[in-house]
Parts: C-alpha cells; structure tokens; sequence
C-alpha cells in the first residue's frame, strides 16, 4: 500500500508527519484493531441511523453486513455517522437540512482517513446528500440504499406509506370515515423498517441511484427486510475494498452528464416523484451540469411511464422488486438510455443490462408496446407565473383539469393557510385555483406543502381534487393537480408572490403555460409596494436564506455548486 492510502491517509496537522501517524496509530490501536488490520485499506461506511428515523431503523444490522464483507475482502472497515433526516421528524421540513447533510458527508469523507466510503441511506433527503458530498469530495464511493417497507394487509386491504396515509386522511377530512377508525388506521400504514413502500422520493431516489451508476446492480428496490438486502450489504462492502485498492472508479467518473440524462429518464418511466428533479439537479450541479427544465419537457415527450406503482398506479414497491426491479425497466428503456456510462463496478451500463431477466411480470412493469401512459409522468410549466419554470406530475393529475383559466383563491404563507383552509366562510369553489405563496425554498425551507388540503366545505361536498400552485414541493407518494417548484419564489420577488385573490390564472398543460392574468402595470404597481421577508438573524437559517439557489438548480448552496462540469 502507497504511504497516501489507509490510516496513514490525510494525516491530523501536528507540524510532524511522523508524530502524526505514531499518534494516530496509538489511539487506533486503544479501539482494539490488531496491527494487522491496522495496515489495511480503510473503507469508511457513512450511517445515518438515528432513533428519530424510522426508515433507517435496520441500520445496525445492514453496517454490520457492510462490515462483514469490508473485513472478508481484506479491507478495514470503520463506520462513522453522519446527520440523519427522518422526514416526519423535522421542523420545518427535512429539506432544509438536506445540504447541511451533504456539508457533514462532504466534511468527514474529506477529513477522515478512509481510501473509499459506502453511503447508506434511504429516507427522502439522505440519499441525495450522501450524493451530492460524495460527489464533491470525488472519493471512491458506492451507495448502499436502505430499501422499502412491506405493504401489509390489513382488514383484507394491503396498506403502504404513504399514499394510502393522505388518502386516509383525504376521506377523514371529507368525513367518511370518523376519528376512531383513522387513530386505527394510523398503527397499519407503516409496519417495518425501511422506506415508504411506494413510488415516493425515497424509491425514487434509489432508482436514480442505480440508474446514475452508484449503486451494485439489482439493488434498488430490494425491501428493507429482505435477506438480499443484506447479502447487497455484504456486497457493497465488497466492492468497496476494490474501490480501495484501485482508486476507482470515482463519483466523477460515473455521475456524467449522460448518467445524469439516464436518470431523469427513469425519474419519468417509474412515475417517480417531483422532488426527484429537485435532488438530482443538486447532486448533477455538484459537477457543474445543469439539467434545463425545458430539456425535463422534451425528455418527458420521448419516455413513457411503464411502471404500475402507487401513487400512478396500483402497486407497491415490494413488488416491483418481485417482478423484476429497476433492471426489468432498464432493460425495456435500452434504446433511450446513454449504454456507455460507466458504473461504479467497472462495468458499463450496456454490461450490466446484457444478461436477460429470468422474469419479469408484465403486471408492473411494462412493455413498451403497453406502457401505462405514453408520455413521461413530469411536464414543466412557463410563463408570467413561472418564468423560470415550475413542475406538475401529470400522471398522478386529473386531466380533465389540465385546460382551465380560473380564479385565484390565495394564501399568503403556511401559517395563512392553516388558519383559513377549513374556514367555513372561505370564499371558494371546486372551479377556483388554490395559491400558496412564500413555501419556496428560501420562503420556508421549501416544504412538502405542495399539496394543499381541499377545504373542508369543498371535501364534505365530494371535492377530491382542485387545481393548487405554489413554490413549495410535493411528497412524492402525493397525487393530485398540483403545480409545484413556481420559480422565482415568491419570497426571492417571483410573480407568485404578486398574486391576489379574484386575480386570473390560466394553466395550460397541453402548451406547457402557467400565466397570471394581470396587467404588467399592475404587476409593476404590486411589486413596487412589495416588502421581501428579511433573513433570520442568526446560524443555520441565515445560511441557507442567503445561500439557497432556485427548484430548478437543486436548491443546493451557490457555493457547493461546481462552476462546469470537469
Ligand atoms: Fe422515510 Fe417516507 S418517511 S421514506
């Protein structure tokens, strides 16, 4: 081993490298490793398990499989933990800590003596940030995804969060069903480890990790609690001491603006999540590729969706794994996917697709010539409301109402809309377009308040859907026509901040426009008197105020992002 790699790598500053190694060694050898393994190739093995995230509730016994395949390949495994985004447990939302995850990753890769890492993660935000630091350190790395949860009958209907969690909720609002059975409910939606078990960010994330290249082949929608999942870890682990010893292939090497075009194909051929574009803009612009959302609209012509997964479809994750995996759907897509990028095992994308699936059901994952829709499951939207573009997943929209010119009924901020949503004396009807502003990213951390609750009058009535817009995101296990990302923001002086109540919004999906019906001298008026909201005073939030760019680049920090791409 050269004098760089192992323990002996990126030596602590004592002003004596000698110092330094014999220093570090004396505290290595306190934890009980022998000198033999000592003077192994390190593979370090970012976690993010933590008591408040469910979804990484197996951890421990997944790094220990990690480790398990590390020792057997003759490298030195060393976890270390990074910060972890529960999604549920996060105020005000999990995506603002996103890039302070991506920081911690990027941080101790950097600093901690380690020849290559394996990144676990799963819940929404975890995978992106051990991407996007993974990324920016270039360290030979390989993802390890947690996996989904099982979806479990339950009063002989199988449940899985959380498309079922919002549609519950969605029948408890309107009043079909009253609060004991919803607190029954509530036990059943979420019974194992690992992540929602649907087409939501989590499984979309993992999807466009191994479709990026990061991740062993076959992996990415393997259940949490399947004995593959850990044989994956084992794996990894594997893997990742040859990434050790040979240096490569590196993030760079295989996040390229091809792999990036093949992974926003598959956010559109698995029905996958908005939020999707959001992370894989960020990881993308940690190499200094940008994705246009114009190219999202032209990419989204071309690909249809083929996976038949809630909340597009009818299915769960479990079973996609059981009819074949992404691998199923890589191979029915050959022909749109750029075959010579490299992936993290050597291998080409084309290599890892040659060897034929022994089955694949045609239930879930379609054939191209019976695809679920003919045309990708994401379209941008431009125009006076959204210069700079906004997104809406029209496979889990109503069409009927994709052609409509409507009334504004606006919220001025989260707090705005919690108090008056359900006010019995709103002035609302199902025909009207609901609008949130000041949710964007720099607003309020950009929530998943995309989805706007029909008001309650409207949901007792029968209302099920109603067009909302905002600069705010989505879950991805959401449905509805709900127009999300409006970028600007309002709170960085976007259009959607200018405007109010009875104004005219004319959404067109068939011509991809968003356009608010006001004069420009009336806008101008608007935004003369308009106040911007200050930043907080002081830390984190400032931070992230001052630093967060737009939906469309990722909402990643100006100064994370690479200038160009290498
Ligand atoms: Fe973790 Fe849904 S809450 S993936």
């Amino acid at each position: 081993m050269s004098k760089a790699q192992g323990l002996d790598r990126g030596l602590t500053d004592y002003g004596d490298p000698d110092f330094s190694r014999y220093l570090r060694r004396t505290f290595a050898q306190s934890m009980g490793y022998s000198r033999e393994l000592l003077s192994k190739p390190t593979v370090g093995i970012a976690q993010s398990a933590s008591g408040f995230n469910n979804c990484h509730r197996h951890f421990p016994e997944l790094i220990e499989a990690v480790k398990r395949g590390v020792l057997a390949a003759g490298g030195l495994p060393i976890d270390f933990p990074t910060i972890s985004l529960g999604e549920a447990f996060l105020q005000p939302t999990s995506m603002m800590f996103r890039n302070l995850m991506a920081m911690d990753v990027e941080e101790m890769v950097r600093a901690q003596p380690m020849d290559a890492v394996v990144l676990v993660g799963g819940c929404d935000k975890t995978l992106p940030a051990l991407l996007m630091g993974a990324t920016s350190v270039d360290r030979p790395a390989v993802a390890l995804i947690g996996g989904s949860m099982l979806a479990m009958p339950f009063e002989g209907e199988r449940l899985g969060a959380c498309t079922d969690c919002r549609r519950f909720w969605a029948e408890f609002r309107g009043g079909r069903i009253g609060r004991e059975q919803i607190g029954e409910i509530e036990a059943h939606l979420a019974v194992t480890a690992g992540t929602c078990a649907v087409m939501g960010t989590a499984s979309t994330m993992a999807a466009v990790t191994e479709a990026l290249g990061m991740t062993l082949p076959g992996t990415a929608t393997i259940p949490a609690v399947h004995a593959d999942r850990l044989r994956a870890a084992e794996a990894s682990g594997r893997l990742a001491v040859t990434l050790a010893e040979t240096g490569g292939p590196r993030p760079s090497q295989v996040i390229t603006e091809k792999s990036v075009e093949n992974a926003l194909r598959v956010i559109l051929a698995i029905g996958g999540s908005t939020n999707a574009l959001v992370h894989l803009a960020a990881i993308a612009g940690r190499r200094g590729i940008r994705i246009p959302l114009e190219r999202l609209n032209r990419i989204s012509d071309e690909t249809p969706v083929l996976v038949d997964l809630k909340p597009t479809g009818r299915h769960y994750l479990p079973d996609l794994f059981a009819a074949g995996g992404l691998g199923a759907v890589l191979r029915e897509m050959t022909d749109l996917l750029h075959l010579d990028c490299l992936t993290v095992t050597g291998e080409t994308l084309a290599e890892r697709l040659t060897p034929p699936l022994a089955y694949v059901d045609r239930e879930v994952v379609r054939s191209r010539s019976a695809p679920i829709q003919a045309d990708g499951g994401l379209v941008a939207l431009f125009g006076t409301l959204a210069p700079d573009g906004a997104v809406l997943k029209r496979s889990a929209a109503n069409p009927d109402l994709f052609e409509r010119e409507a009334r504004a009924v606006v919220f001025t901020s989260l707090e705005d809309l919690s108090r008056r949503i359900d006010d019995p004396d709103l002035d609302v009807t199902p025909d009207d377009f609901l609008v949130l502003q000041n949710a964007g990213p720099r607003g309020a951390g950009m929530p998943e308040a995309g989805y706007l609750p029909i008001p309650a009058k409207l949901a007792r009535a029968g209302v099920k859907d109603m067009v909302r817009i905002s600069d705010a995101r989505m879950s991805g296990t959401a449905y509805g026509t709900v127009v999300l990302h409006v970028s600007p923001e309002a709170a960085a002086g976007g259009p959607l901040g200018l405007v109010r109540s009875g104004d005219h919004i004319r959404l067109s999906v068939k011509e991809r426009k968003l356009d608010l019906l006001v004069d420009a001298a009336e806008i101008a008026r608007r935004r003369a008197e308009t106040k911007l909201k200050p930043p907080p005073a002081r830390g984190y939030g400032r931070l992230h105020h001052e630093h967060v760019t737009q939906a469309p680049e990722g909402c990643d920090f100006d100064f994370l992002q690479a200038s160009s791409a290498p």
